[in-house]
């Protein structure tokens, strides 16, 4: 049993800091939210996805050499290895693609050129592949269990525009395009996270950027955290209409579920990621002719703010992303991923800045259970209460 008489419990690790960070920024009270001190707003504005990811990255915004050079190791990295693109084409169709991408992140690692290179800039250049490649990885296996070949994707596209271009078959419209980018750039960080910090813990082994990242992957996948988006979606889907929001939120409350898309264990006011979303689903909406989904949302949005906020739950990134997504033309089980493909950009950026001043992850569990049992042969167990 532990001496200790004042151990203190950090369940769900709330509040606890893990690390120093010059990444990112939230204020949850406020509503704001600021990569390498640079806001949200101004970035979905103003920058692009890549631009971003580089800020994220290195610490600064790029000059223009820097930034070509940049994108230019990106889109080196578009196209997956052959091996991999051949093993899409052998899952069963019905496969999540949360579960395809996170093997074939964890794939990526059998055929990198950087050996067994520990170093910052292997690691880095890892990195940078698995941001150029998972986009043409995601849209290969909706296609492929669409029945359709992969389009291979263009080396002068961007990654968003790529990435509707190889989902579609056709590039999409300026707007479109724009859209992707910006919802690219809202979900490309998060500060300490679940996610990131599983990449931190397995990166602090001394594991490797490709193990890093699958690590990230498999825990963002849970609809507590980037799976809510796809949960939120189908909810809203489910509603049906506006009228019936307020009747359908109180009887979710009532069976003590959760409405998907509200609630953040840092935001204790709007998520500012869904202040930017929310007008770019109307817009899209009304474009793609899916207003009446628009409408429900923000009818349910309404009810469960109505009924949640004196609780400091509002609606967060996933509450709107979905309708985004969903309006864009992505299937409903790749909007996760999606956010994965963004999110690479924040994973790196943590991985190796925790690795710049590595220190092993190892927290302690406080033991409750018993001590010094007896053992018992196996033919004579169950006969009597042991221990
Ligand atoms: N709907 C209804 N009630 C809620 C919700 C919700 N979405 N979220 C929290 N609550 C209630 C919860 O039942 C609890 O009530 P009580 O104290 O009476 O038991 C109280 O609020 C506190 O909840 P908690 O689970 O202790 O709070 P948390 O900080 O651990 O939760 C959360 C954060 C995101 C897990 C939670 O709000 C939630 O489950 N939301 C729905 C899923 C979701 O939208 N996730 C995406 C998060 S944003 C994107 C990302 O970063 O991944």
């Amino acid at each position: 049993m532990s001496s200790e008489n004042t151990v203190v419990l950090h369940k769900g690790l709330d509040n606890v800091y893990v690390a120093e960070s010059s990444i990112c920024y939230i204020d949850g009270e406020n509503s704001k939210l600021f990569y390498r001190g640079y806001s949200v707003e101004d970035l979905a504005q103003r920058s692009t996805f890549e631009e971003v990811a580089f800020l994220l990255i290195y610490g600064w915004l790029p000059k223009r050499e820097e930034f070509e050079g940049f994108v230019r190791t990106l889109r080196e990295s578009y196209t997956p290895p052959q091996e991999v693109l051949a093993w899409l084409k052998t899952l069963p169709s019905q496969a999540h693609p949360m579960d395809v991408l996170r093997t074939a992140i964890s794939m990526l690692s059998l055929y990198d050129r950087q050996g067994v290179d520990g170093g910052l800039e292997a690691n880095r250049l890892r990195g940078l592949r698995v941001i150029g490649v998972t986009p043409t990885i995601i849209a290969s296996f909706a296609r492929i269990r669409r029945g359709v070949n992969p389009v291979e994707p263009k080396m002068d596209l961007p990654i968003a525009s790529n990435f509707l271009y190889m989902l579609r078959g056709t590039e999409p419209d300026a707007f479109d395009a724009s859209v992707m980018d910006k919802a690219m750039i809202l979900h490309a960080e998060h500060e300490m996270n679940a996610s990131t910090f599983s990449c931190i813990v397995t990166a602090s082994t001394l594991s490797d950027m490709y193990s890093a990242i699958t690590a990230g992957v498999a825990t963002l996948k849970g609809p507590l955290h980037g799976g809510a988006n796809e949960a939120a979606l189908k909810y809203i889907q489910s509603v049906g209409s506006p009228e019936k929001a307020a009747e359908a939120v109180d009887r979710t409350l009532a069976a003590k579920q959760r409405i998907m898309g509200f609630g953040h264990r840092v935001y204790k006011n709007y998520d500012p990621r869904y202040m930017i979303l929310k007008p770019l689903a109307k817009q899209l909406g009304e474009r793609k002719g899916t207003l009446n989904l628009y409408l429900t949302a923000e009818a349910v949005e309404r009810a469960a703010v109505e009924r949640l906020s004196q609780h400091k739950l509002f609606p967060n990134v996933d509450f709107y992303s979905g309708l985004v997504f969903n309006a864009l033309g992505i299937e409903t089980d790749l909007f996760t991923p999606v956010f994965a493909m963004s999110r690479n950009a924040g994973w790196v950026a943590h991985v190796l800045e925790y690795l710049a001043d590595n220190r092993l992850v190892r927290p302690k569990a406080y033991y409750t259970g018993k001590l010094n049992s007896p053992y018992v042969e196996m033919d004579r167990r169950g006969d009597k209460v042991e221990g």
